[in-house]
């Protein structure tokens, strides 16, 4: 299968990283981290970026700053990658895990509703594989019950609701550039925010809690250093000029993919909401209903894989299954789509959509004759 590695780099890559090695500033003090994280919020539709380490910290950083404090609720997903939930634990909030919808993948508004308690102070809303959750009626329901909305979006860089792009919704929206995510520093991340105090803020917690303008030696609150290096904004902003034409090569792809794979009974793709104006397509994600299609996921994975196409069977567990959780520290509402899921989901990553047609007609035709046999 003639299917690109990632992540991808070249000369843009290395000419960005020579101008850091020849100068003087290395650190997170060099002038491409403000150049990026002014492009990056823009692309995203928002006023302030601050870039961090990793996108674990920055949603560390986003309920710190937003006020989240020890004894409050948080309300996340049962499905997403552990640091939405583990960040609120090590600020000592509470995560609070509602049920996702069964074919978007994202967080019910109904099961957030249902689980507001009168300790509940934000919720963390996560675009699973690209698509945006239901905003409309997020935004709805955060205003309604006063409650901050932070909008999780390592997988949705460049995606959109109505025009909008993540991330610009909420009070703060978080990003990876984690190695496998759509663009990458190999590790690395950013908050943005169209509020000048969350972001002076979120700043001072990863800059050792000094302020704008302040002396390098004056420390104003409890941070501590999560700075990005010269080395991560170089390779992000040449990362970042490439990102609108691999999200177009991506939809296309997928349209097709999607296309040739629509007769079967039985295997359905993530379903993309008509107000998502943009697909990041960081995952293509589907699920199998064996009795329809003649085959479970597993055997399904297993064949796939075999043929040589990436395809990983969902996660083990909805995020309350996992040691840390099964200890307590968190509220468990009832979770029936996430505990399916587990069972008959499964996901491409975005390496399969990032072949040329004759590629993606290939993958199609071999995952057709899987399904036929
Ligand atoms: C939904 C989600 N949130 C947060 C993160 C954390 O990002 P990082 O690995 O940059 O810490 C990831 C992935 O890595 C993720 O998939």
């Amino acid at each position: 299968m003639n299917l690109p590695q990632w992540p991808i780099g070249n000369e843009r890559e290395l000419e960005l990283l020579k101008e850091v090695l020849d100068s003087i500033q290395w650190g997170g003090y060099h002038e491409f981290i403000g150049r990026f994280e002014q492009s990056f919020a823009a692309f995203q539709h928002c006023t302030y970026g601050v870039s961090a380490v990793n996108g674990t910290v920055t949603l560390e950083m986003a309920l710190d700053a937003a006020g989240v404090r020890p004894g409050d609720e948080v309300i996340v997903p049962a499905i997403t990658f552990i640091s939405t939930a583990t960040s609120v634990s090590r600020i000592g909030a509470t995560p609070v895990f509602v049920d996702i919808e069964p074919y978007t993948f994202n967080m019910d508004p109904d099961r957030a509703a249902a689980a507001v308690s009168e300790k509940t102070k934000a919720i963390i809303v996560v675009h699973f594989g690209g698509p945006l959750a239901d905003m409309d009626r997020l935004m709805a329901l955060a205003a309604e019950r006063d409650l901050i909305l932070i909008e999780d979006a390592a997988h949705a860089h460049g995606s959109e609701w109505n025009g909008r792009r993540a991330g610009s919704l909420g009070l703060a929206g978080s990003f990876s550039f984690q190695n496998s995510k759509v663009m990458t520093s190999g590790e690395g991340g950013i908050l943005i925010t169209q509020d000048a105090d969350i972001a002076e803020r979120a700043r001072s917690i990863g800059n050792q809690g000094r302020r704008t303008g302040g002396g390098w030696f004056h420390h104003y609150t409890l941070g501590t250093n999560y700075r990005m290096t010269a080395w991560q904004a170089a390779v992000l902003l040449a990362q970042l000029e490439r990102l609108p034409e691999q999200i177009r090569q991506r939809n296309h792809n997928a349209a097709l993919l999607r296309k040739e794979l629509a007769g079967f009974d039985g295997l359905t793709f993530q379903q993309v909401p008509e107000q998502v104006s943009a697909n990041s397509y960081y995952l293509l994600l589907g699920r199998i209903d064996a009795a329809r299609f003649g085959m479970t996921r597993d055997e399904f994975h297993q064949r796939v894989t075999a043929a040589g196409i990436p395809c990983t069977p969902f996660y083990p567990h909805p995020l309350y299954g996992n040691p840390l959780y099964q200890q307590g520290g968190c509220r468990v509402e009832p979770c029936p789509v996430s505990e399916a899921c587990i069972e008959d989901a499964f996901w491409f990553p975005h390496r399969v959509l990032m072949g040329d047609e004759e590629t993606t007609r290939e993958i199609a035709a071999v995952i057709k004759s899987i399904a036929a046999r």
